[in-house]
């Protein structure tokens, strides 16, 4: 199992172990942006999972959110369906460890190195925004081991975005986040491979839906979903300012990610949600 190792870079709390590919960072700051992604989440996509569950979910089943944060998918589900038994796992151990639901369970692993459960233990997996924690070998590995871990004809739901629409700062941004991701061997545009390596690893029927929501127009949730984006840069700059030495400078960057949210809005930009389901075979 891999041990927490951590670095400090411009004062904020990074993974550092050759292990865990994950960029952004670990600390208080990041676990409140994760709480409050969630809510934007189900305020945009109006919905906490779209698998065809709902009836399994209300009677009873096993879930396992892979890469599951602070846990607040887990918790919302957990108090919505009461009989199912919700298991969240994740590298950075900022869910909560004792006051939780008692239909809660959280397990601290690396899922590049394996999912801690046994074969044909879950009904229902759901993975939100690994985009910037797994390179292209672990995406490979880690959807065969949720296959593994899933019963027949238990279903995953995988969750991934990409930008339409971006104007040249806000590219330049995307830009040369690609390029790092890539430096790391990491596929930067995993929302469109979603169906494809779901197959590749094993699953049938996988259907891909894909949602565009409003960057920073349209009303409250396209501000909600800006304020997001933007709190997220704002947390990758130390990692962004390794490619971009003008970025090393905080106002600098945060007169780009202004400038970022205006042409955001006047380009109508939009954020593509891909949200894969597809199936175990029986
Ligand atoms: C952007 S956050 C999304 C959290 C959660 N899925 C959500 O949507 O609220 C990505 C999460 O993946 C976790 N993560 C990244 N790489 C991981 C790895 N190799 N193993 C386990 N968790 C990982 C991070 O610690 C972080 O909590």
């Amino acid at each position: 199992m891999t041990e927490p190792q951590h670095q400090i870079l411009n004062g904020r709390k990074f993974h550092a172990n050759d292990k865990v590919a994950y960029l952004l960072p670990e600390d208080n700051d990041e676990k409140d942006r994760l709480h409050k992604q969630h809510v934007v989440l189900r305020y945009t996509l109006q919905s906490n999972f779209q698998a065809p569950l709902q009836e399994k979910l209300e009677q009873g089943i096993t879930v396992l959110d892979s890469g599951c944060g602070p846990a607040a998918w887990v918790f919302d589900m957990a108090k919505d369906f009461p009989n199912s038994q919700f298991h969240g796992i994740d590298i950075t151990s900022t869910f909560p460890h004792d006051t939780k639901p008692s239909n809660c369970e959280f397990t601290v692993a690396n899922l590049a190195e394996g999912i801690p459960y046994p074969d044909n233990y879950f009904d229902y997996v759901h993975q939100r925004l690994l985009i910037l924690g797994l390179t292209d070998a672990n995406w490979d590995f880690v959807l065969k081991e949720l296959l593994r871990v899933l019963k027949p004809g238990g279903y995953i739901e995988l969750h991934e975005a990409n930008l339409n629409n971006m104007g040249p700062l806000l590219k330049q941004l995307q830009y040369t986040m690609s390029s790092m991701l890539q430096s790391k061997g990491m596929p930067p545009k995993i929302s469109n491979e979603l169906q494809e390596r779901a197959i590749k690893a094993g699953f049938v029927d996988a259907q891909v839906q894909i949602t565009d929501l409003k960057l920073n127009h349209g009303g409250q949730a396209g501000k909600m979903l800006w304020d997001d984006y933007q709190h997220g840069y704002t947390n990758l700059r130390p990692v962004m300012a390794m490619s971009n030495a003008e970025w090393q400078d905080e106002e600098l960057y945060a007169i780009h990610i202004e400038n970022c949210a205006k042409e955001a809005e006047t380009m109508h930009t939009s954020v593509n949600w891909h949200t894969c389901i597809a199936q175990k075979p029986f």
